[in-house]
């Protein structure tokens, strides 16, 4: 059995679908504070397999402890965690409590009760602005933002908890742009509120709900002059935790890994894929750069390549058109 907490969430859900479609057995931890028991039914749907939720929060050890008394766990992925950057900025403490206290429970719950084998979510916000591209793992870190700090230091606590314990092995993955959905349109990005990224923005102006997109500056050194990132395939990101559980038997001590396509794609190519997936134009202004933001990040997958044996399979066409899917079928999400 693999504990996926936050596994409500996003690429928790996806990854859920991917693990017990390989005839993995999972249970969910999370506190619902960004996502709802609906996703998880949902993974249930596609899937035809019951997924045991546990509503709670992974600060908290009685119920951490009690998830790992009541389930056989032979391993955990941690997605669990706050995520939006400008929210970071203006609730700082709120996100290093909850992240850091998050993983420092769920590691003392989990050498507690002898369960060492760890998948963590990272982020390639971890790379801050790189000073070249593709981006790979040895490059220099540094980060601009409390998120990124909790995500960094997060990192850093699993590197000195394997130097000090070789039992424990650990795989740090570098997340770069997660898109799309769930080809059956069941699961997909849900925010509350109005989107900070571009994908989910991008949906809600497709479909009425939001007037225009606003293209956050044309003047960065880059083809077209928009911010240039490397969007991924949630169901190719989720296939990724798959391929790092599976090279976690074998591996020792702990390992990083990007999990990207290794190609950037412009803000202005990213609403001409929509705009074919979804049948009609996407209104936009560009206005001025977004505080904080980068011209350009790509990742170097090729040592998840070589030693997991993963690489992303999906275009960003078909991250459009899934996306459109969730959008459409699900236009308030899973209210
Ligand atoms: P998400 O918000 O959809 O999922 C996170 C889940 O964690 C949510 O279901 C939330 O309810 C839950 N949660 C938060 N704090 C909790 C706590 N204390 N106890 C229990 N549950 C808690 O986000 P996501 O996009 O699925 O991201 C998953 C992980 O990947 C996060 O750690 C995020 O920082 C990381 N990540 C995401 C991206 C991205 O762009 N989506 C990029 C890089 C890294
Ligand atoms: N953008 C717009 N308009 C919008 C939203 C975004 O033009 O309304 C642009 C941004 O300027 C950027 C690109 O679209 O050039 C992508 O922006 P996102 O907000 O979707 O993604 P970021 O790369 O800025 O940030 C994401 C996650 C962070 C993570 C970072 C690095 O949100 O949590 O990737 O992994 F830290």
């Amino acid at each position: 059995m693999l504990l996926l907490t936050g596994g409500a969430g996003y690429i928790g859900s996806h990854t859920a679908v991917e693990l017990l479609d390989r005839g993995h057995r999972v249970v969910v931890l999370d506190n619902l504070v960004n996502s709802s028991v609906e996703a998880v039914r949902r993974v249930e749907k596609i899937t035809g397999q019951q997924v045991p939720l546990v509503v709670g929060d992974c600060t908290d050890r009685e119920v951490v402890e009690r998830v790992f008394a009541e389930h056989d766990i032979e391993a955990v992925v941690h997605f669990a965690g706050l995520k939006a950057v400008g929210e970071s900025v203006s609730q700082p403490l709120r996100y290093y409590r909850n992240n850091l206290d998050a993983l420092l429970t769920l590691a003392e719950a989990m050498d507690a009760a002898g369960v060492r084998d760890l998948v963590f979510s990272s982020s390639a916000t971890v790379y801050g602005d790189p000073e070249t591209v593709p981006i790979a793992e040895p490059s220099a870190l540094r980060v601009t933002n409390p998120y990124g700090a909790t995500k960094l230091f997060g990192e850093r606590i699993l590197e000195d908890l394997t130097a000090a314990s070789p039992d424990w092995r650990i795989t740090l993955l570098r997340y770069f742009n997660p898109v799309g959905a769930h080809p059956s349109g069941l699961i997909g990005e849900d925010p509350n509120d109005i989107p900070n990224n571009l994908f989910p923005y991008i949906s809600k102006v497709a479909a009425g709900r939001l007037p225009e997109l606003n293209v956050f500056g044309d003047d960065y050194d880059t083809p077209d002059g928009t911010g240039v990132r490397d969007y991924l395939h949630v169901v190719d990101l989720a296939r990724g935790h798959v391929a790092a559980l599976d090279h976690l038997g074998d591996q020792e001590g702990l390992e990083v890994f990007n999990l990207g396509t290794g190609t950037g794609t412009s803000v202005l190519e990213a609403v001409r894929h929509f705009e074919e997936a979804c049948g009609h134009p996407i209104p936009y202004r560009v206005g001025p750069r977004r505080d904080g933001d980068i011209a350009t990040c790509f990742a170097d997958p090729g040592k998840a390549n070589r030693q997991l044996g993963w690489r992303a399979e999906h275009t960003v066409a078909q991250a459009c058109a899934d996306a459109w899917r969730w959008q459409s079928a699900n236009p308030d999400g899973y209210a």
